[in-house]
């Protein structure tokens, strides 16, 4: 394992490989304790390096059994070598081959980084670092190799083996074993690397390019799990059709693989050909996965696919550019789902998660700009703020260039650089150029952290028949930015009139706003818009144009305006969730204060006129009537924060809505219901989300019919989508139907992993002081396990994450137990133990109480001798000033 002592990696100290890499060639011998790699490289001095230079290559916990060039073996006084490094002093200065041999053992890797077995399937994981636990290699993105790969393997334990590009050979070999060989035709960095061997059957389509050119598509999964594919493929072939379509981008091999694994770290990888994923973002039946699931295969199995070109064909020159194939790849997936689904209520949905995630990332010790300057350990780079708010980057340079201008930018992009290893700069230079613009302050946004607060102040003249916008921008302080230069802000605004129509926004000097973008690019402006015969609501960020936090001040009666008439329905949106905010905080304070709490009877009224009106949405209906949540509430606050009081707070606007709003609620629930077969596509699911919405406000006031309604649609519901939203509802409710229905659901659904990861988190997100010790004894159920990082994060992830009350609880058991799971976990799998930490990300905003209890528990972690170097890097920058 890879431990603390390793020094930081800073970008400014790239250097371009000293030697290059054309060819691999891999003969992997697949064993279950000693998978023997045999390999064989071309290695080229880099014509770009300077002085000769020794080879040195990376490794992790490797065992070097042999080690030759052009075929002479190495005498040990012409290289050195350790587990994690190889290196050969003095090599020859020309183009050699360099043969290794080395052994590793697949079923001890817990870390599932390099080889690991998933159950009885050998796969592989190597981003970032991992190809260096395979074999020594110079391992890093910028090196691009053109790999063929012959695997061997004992036939009936592995009658399937595949990797990277296409088939060119396979056979019987004696002994019961066999041998498949694979090659890929395109240069690619090491991290793209995989191979697979094992029992797996395979479900196949077919997809045509737009040049005509055919691709056989396979998705590999456990025999028995065939039917559960289908939405997964009807996906990919989706996605293939609209990476053609808007992108003018089409698949480059004949075929395209996905295998699916039940042990994996993160969501999915994109490896050239042969993609890997968690089972949870593919394996979907209606009764089985949730609307939500669907919606997240849809979304990743497109985010995969689209790596093709934003990752693979154009890779990252070093782990910096990070953001350059995620944020954009992410954008991808976004306005791909977008256009299958509803675009405002995507928009809505992404904005949440952006916010929950990476405005609270922002907000606190963990904050990194979107390109950082330096890590210690790049894993814990996969983040809200490289993957989400990367993606608002690119959406924001789509708003200040429109569509056309970004797609010229794109296809530029695409041109420049197919092939290649590139950078940030690369990619806003092809912006810049194929709309000869200066971007050079558009750059900020990858350098800076911290969320930009735009405050607007309007001042409205009668007599000039003027409005005057003055509108400063400030980027708050983040670890080791002191202070920050201005941002250049697509702020894309409306003015309304009292009839609802936007008023023309037509500048003093006479021109016009061109799609309502204002961009800022100074601390402080001023904007004078003439011709405005009364005074405007304002519609501020409509659509979310930037990731920034809008302070306006606006007037109750401008918000329920908002609410009910603006032609942007992200903003119709968020009205409601800012006059919620404003009266939670309050709450919050009159709780704390132990004043009488106040009630918004506009907020009832704005919300009873959403609902009320034919011509929305539901799914839209359902998210304005989903309150913030506790964490946003508590980074809204910022300082001094009681989780049980904002817990509290909420709680008391959930009923007042309840019982304000009943008829309507029970009127829009028996109207959402349905008798049709259940079909998992956005107009049916936002019926169900709008009618579970109803579901849980019917029941927040803990009334018997609405708790017997809940009961009823979990006893009677024919897919998971209602019933596990019937159970989240009674759970929320400490009464014998909910033990019995919890006892219920295991029983149904034992046998299928993902269904008891739903069971586990739904336990865990109870927000009751007896959760930690339900939580506690569920570690000992026989389902448990540790070393399952769905299972593992099902349960204790959901504690810690989607838990604000209850783990940070004011006595720090909460805290003391995650942080004690962290300290067991490193020893075995240190990537899921420090995401696991990150947990922690908002200890400075607890009250005092609760901060000193989270301080302890993370000095507890930070005194582990042998921390991980994941786990190191989490808690010290945590703990830092
Ligand atoms: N590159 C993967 C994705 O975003 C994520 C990933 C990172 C998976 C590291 C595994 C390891 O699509
Ligand atoms: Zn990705």
């Amino acid at each position: 394992m890879r431990t603390e002592d390793a020094r930081p990696v800073r970008l400014k100290d790239y250097r371009p490989p000293d030697w290059l890499v054309e060819t691999v060639e891999l003969d992997v011998s697949l064993d279950p304790v000693a998978t023997r790699v045999r390999a064989k490289l071309k290695l080229t001095p880099n014509p770009r390096a300077g002085a000769p230079a020794p080879v040195v290559l990376d490794g992790d916990e490797l065992n070097l059994l042999a080690l030759a060039i052009d075929g002479e073996p190495l005498t040990a006084e012409r290289y050195t070598v350790t587990p994690d490094n190889l290196t050969i002093p003095q090599p020859p200065q020309r183009p050699f081959l360099l043969h290794i041999e080395t052994v590793v053992d697949p079923s001890a890797n817990t870390q599932l980084i390099g080889i690991y077995r998933s159950g009885n399937t050998y796969c592989t994981q190597c981003e970032a670092e991992g190809f260096r636990r395979i074999t020594y290699f110079p391992d890093r993105p910028d090196v691009m190799a053109v790999y063929t790969t012959r695997i061997e393997a004992d036939k009936t334990e592995a009658p399937v083996l595949l990797a990277n590009g296409n088939l060119t050979a396979s056979g019987d070999l004696a002994d019961g074993r066999h041998f498949a060989v694979w090659h890929d035709p395109y240069p690619k960095p090491s991290y793209l690397f995989a191979l697979v061997g094992g029992n797996l059957s395979s479900v196949d389509d077919r997809f045509v390019t737009l040049s005509g050119r055919e691709v056989a598509l396979r998705i590999y999964v456990e025999p028995g799990k065939e039917g559960r594919c289908a939405y997964a493929m009807d996906s990919l072939k989706r996605a293939m059709r609209w990476d053609e379509e808007v992108f003018g981008r089409e698949y480059d091999l004949d075929l395209f693989m996905i295998v699916t694994v039940a042990d994996f770290n993160m969501g999915a990888m994109e490896n050239k050909g042969l993609n890997i994923f968690n089972d949870k973002y593919v394996l979907a039946g209606t009764e089985t996965a949730t609307d939500a699931d669907f919606a997240h295969i849809e979304a990743i199995i497109a985010h995969e696919y689209f790596h093709n070109w934003t990752g693979n064909r154009i890779t990252c020159r070093d782990w910096f550019q990070l953001c350059l194939k995620e944020g954009l790849t992410v954008f991808r997936d976004q306005e791909f789902s977008s256009d299958q689904r509803s675009r405002p209520v995507k928009r809505i949905a992404d904005v949440r998660l952006l916010r929950a995630q990476q405005f609270t990332e922002d907000a606190g010790p963990l904050a990194h700009p979107v390109r950082p300057a330096v890590y210690n350990e790049i894993n814990n780079f996969y983040t809200a703020t490289v993957y989400e708010k990367g993606a608002e980057v690119v959406r924001m340079l789509n708003v200040l260039l429109g569509r056309q201008g970004f797609r010229r930018g794109m296809d530029l992009y695409f041109a420049r650089h197919d092939g290649r290893a590139a950078t940030v700069e690369d990619f806003i230079q092809c912006f810049a150029d194929a709309n000869e613009r200066d971007l050079t302050q558009f750059m900020h946004w990858y350098s800076q952290a911290g969320t930009p607060e735009v405050t607007v102040t309007a001042a409205y003249d009668a007599k000039a028949r003027a409005l005057r916008l003055d509108v400063a921008q400030a980027v708050p302080p983040t670890p080791g930015q002191a202070s920050k230069e201005p941002m250049v802000i697509p702020f894309v605004i409306g003015l309304i009139g009292r009839d609802g129509h936007d008023l023309p926004l037509v500048r003093d000097d006479g021109a016009e706003v061109e799609r309502g973008v204002l961009v800022l690019t100074k601390p402080a402006e001023r904007f004078t818009f003439s011709g405005i015969g009364q005074p405007p609501v304002l519609s501020l960020n409509r659509a979310f144009s930037a990731p920034v936090k809008v302070v306006a001040n606006q007037s109750s009666a401008d918000l329920r305006f908002l609410a009910a008439r603006d032609s942007d329905p992200f903003n119709r949106w968020q009205a409601v969730q800012t006059l919620a905010t404003s009266l939670l905080i309050d709450n919050v304070a009159a709780l704390r204060g132990k004043r009488e709490l106040r009630h918004d009877e506009g907020l009832i009224a704005a919300l009873a006129a959403i609902l009320a009106d034919p011509a929305l949405e539901p799914a839209f209906i359902g998210q304005a009537l989903t309150m913030p949540g506790e964490a946003d509430i508590a980074r809204d606050i910022g300082h001094d924060v009681d989780p049980d009081a904002i817990f509290v707070a909420r709680c008391e606007l959930r009923e007042a809505i309840s019982e304000r709003l009943h008829p309507a609620l029970h009127d829009t629930y028996r109207r959402m219901s349905s008798r049709e077969p259940y079909r998992p596509d956005a107009a049916s699911a936002g019926r169900r989300a709008l009618k579970n919405v109803c579901l849980d406000l019917l029941a927040a006031t803990a009334e018997s019919s609405a708790i017997a309604l809940a009961l009823h649609q979990y006893e009677t519901a024919d897919n998971m989508t209602d019933r596990m939203a019937a159970l989240a509802t009674l759970s929320l409710h400490e009464r014998p139907e909910r033990a019995e229905a919890i006892e219920d659901f295991y029983r149904r659904f034992e046998t299928d992993p993902l269904v008891v990861d739903k069971w586990f988190s739904l336990q865990a997100m109870i927000p009751e002081p007896g959760t930690l010790a339900r939580v506690r004894s569920l570690t000992a159920h026989p389902a448990f396990s540790f070393t399952n990082p769905n299972r593992l994060r099902a349960l204790i992830g959901a504690f810690a994450h989607a838990n604000q009350s209850q783990f940070n609880r004011a006595d720090g058991a909460g805290h003391a137990f995650v942080a004690d799971t962290v300290l067991a976990l490193d020893q075995k799998n240190p990537q899921v133990a420090a995401r696991l930490l990150s947990a922690f990300k908002s200890w400075r905003m607890l009250e005092a109480t609760r901060r000193a209890h989270a301080e302890a528990a993370l000095k507890r972690v930070a005194a582990r001798e042998g921390l991980s170097r994941d786990v190191n890097d989490i808690v010290s920058r945590s703990l830092g000033a």
